[in-house]
């Protein structure tokens, strides 16, 4: 098969902020995750230095914690003060215990170490406004008030100064601790939300769009919530995660070009608020839960309830599931314009790149590739391709392109090409080149290896060949050896 693609303009400048991830206090996410004293790589504050390691390379921007689904019961004030009186709560959301071991200081003084800034969640479930307020004293406050004195109190003096900032998390889902209906999550996500920026006017906040693209009330809910916060949001949220369980692997890999229907529509629907409220600002989108998230479910465990660090939803990926995530990661770049905020859900143990064994080493999966090529090599600007690509048509879609890409010019002059060949044969791309380039590099994703493959350049065109089903980046740079890649 053959594809030719070119340039045809610049979109957007990518947002750093596209290459962040999510911790939870879900299954061993936190517990046996980032977090195992005694773990012979732990750190004096209990988190492990394997763990941190992997995360590291990955380049993450923002971290969202502390959920999700466990958002809604979580009650902040029991993770801060001395350890030993915190309280042990069973925890709603996943069936678990939460000690309460790992709390908002453990978790943002981990952030400064790891320098990876924090995305913080108000719960919106069981928790009122005025929690959501105290708790944003507690972290940026430097007043000498209550809650910024209580910091204090445990140590530290400085506020966190937190910048970004989630109201809830999937509120409309029946699944959700004290769900909301559409309009009565509004009301609460506006009132918290006036609150929260009175006393930080420096925040940006990020309303809870529908749980995913199938839900009854996608849009609609966006349209009500828009509705009433557009003067005090600044991004309403999208989660998406896709699954195979029916194993039509052509499907699978036409998904995320779903993801995309649902950016342009609810961007629509933000543009929509504004014009019809007077407004100047645009709201943008944060796409802060995707991934692809099946093969636990299909396994049919289920562990015992009611434990600490219960190990649930432990995805193990396999070599098609990077493709899906590499199209997504696609997906958002190609929307750089009106996505500004991602979340690959989640980063340790739990539907995760990296996975640790408890006492023991921790490895990554194949979905860690596209995203850390992305991550390192996709900031910039992103521009606008066309391809002259075969196309089939699936069981969800019509006219789905073999050849799914996304090109990002680098700071340095590089070209950087994310590519999926969604076919089942090898696919020889040509592709024209806007400007003379002295190397190519073509690095092709392999099970756990970024094997690299020839890449010529001639009579201004660049050529690769996409072997079947497969991810792979191609990077054109101006100076004769490229830069390290990682492997
Ligand atoms: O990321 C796992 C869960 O998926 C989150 O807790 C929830 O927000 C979503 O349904």
């Amino acid at each position: 098969m053959r594809a030719r693609l070119h340039i045809t303009g610049t979109l957007a400048p990518v947002d750093e902020r596209l290459f962040s991830s999510f911790i939870e206090h879900m299954g061993r996410a936190v517990y046996t995750g980032i977090y195992e004293p005694g773990h012979p790589s732990a750190d004096a504050a209990g988190f492990r230095g394997d763990v941190a390691e992997l995360i590291r390379p990955l380049g993450l921007s923002h971290i969202r914690y502390p959920g999700g689904n466990f958002l809604s019961g979580y009650h902040w004030q029991d993770g801060i003060g001395p350890k030993e009186r915190r309280p042990v709560r069973p925890e709603l959301a996943w069936f678990a215990l939460e000690p309460n071991q790992v709390g908002t200081d453990e978790f943002l003084q981990w952030c400064e170490r790891m320098e990876i800034r924090p995305m913080l969640g108000v719960n919106l479930g069981t928790g009122t406004p005025r929690d959501a307020v105290e708790l944003l004293e507690y972290v940026n406050g430097d007043l000498p008030s209550y809650w910024a004195q209580k910091r204090r109190e445990n140590g530290r003096e400085a506020p966190y100064g937190v910048k970004l900032w989630c109201l809830g998390n999937e509120m409309d889902g029946p699944w959700q601790i004290c769900a909301k209906t559409a309009q009565e999550y509004a009301r609460i996500a506006c009132e918290t939300a006036k609150m929260m920026k009175w006393l930080d006017p420096s925040i940006e906040l990020v309303a809870c769009g529908s749980s995913y693209r199938a839900m009854p009330g996608f849009g609609s809910w966006e349209k009500t919530v828009l509705e009433h916060c557009y003067p005090y949001i600044d991004y309403i949220s999208l989660h998406q995660y896709y699954t195979n369980h029916e194993g039509d692997v052509p499907s699978f890999l036409a998904r995320p070009l779903e993801m995309e229907d649902s950016i342009r529509e609810i961007a629509a629907l933000c543009d929509e608020a504004k014009a019809a409220q007077g407004g100047s600002r645009d709201i943008h989108l944060s796409f802060d839960e995707w991934n692809v998230w099946y093969h636990y479910e299909q396994e049919g465990k289920e562990p015992p309830r009611w434990t600490v660090a219960r190990p649930i939803h432990e995805e193990a990926y396999d070599d098609v599931d990077p493709l899906v995530t590499g199209a997504m990661m696609n997906a958002l770049l190609r929307h750089a314009d009106r996505v500004k905020i991602a979340c690959l859900a989640q980063l340790v143990n739990v539907i995760a790149p990296i996975m640790t064994q408890p006492g023991g080493p921790a490895r990554v999966q194949s979905i860690y590739y596209p995203f850390l090529l992305a991550s390192r090599y996709g900031r910039g600007a992103a521009l606008i391709t066309e391809a002259e690509v075969p196309c089939y048509d699936c069981a969800v879609r019509s006219a789905v392109p073999y050849l799914d890409c996304a090109a990002v010019e680098g700071g340095d002059g590089s070209l950087n090409f994310f590519l999926v060949n969604r076919a089942e044969e090898a696919m020889e791309l040509n592709l024209e080149l806007p400007r003379a380039f002295a190397a190519g590099e073509h690095r092709i994703l392999r099970g756990l290896s970024l094997v690299s493959a020839s890449c010529a350049l001639r009579d201004g065109s660049a050529q690769a060949l996409l072997p079947p089903r497969s991810w792979s980046m191609l990077r054109l740079t101006v100076r004769p050896a490229p830069g390290e890649i990682y492997n």
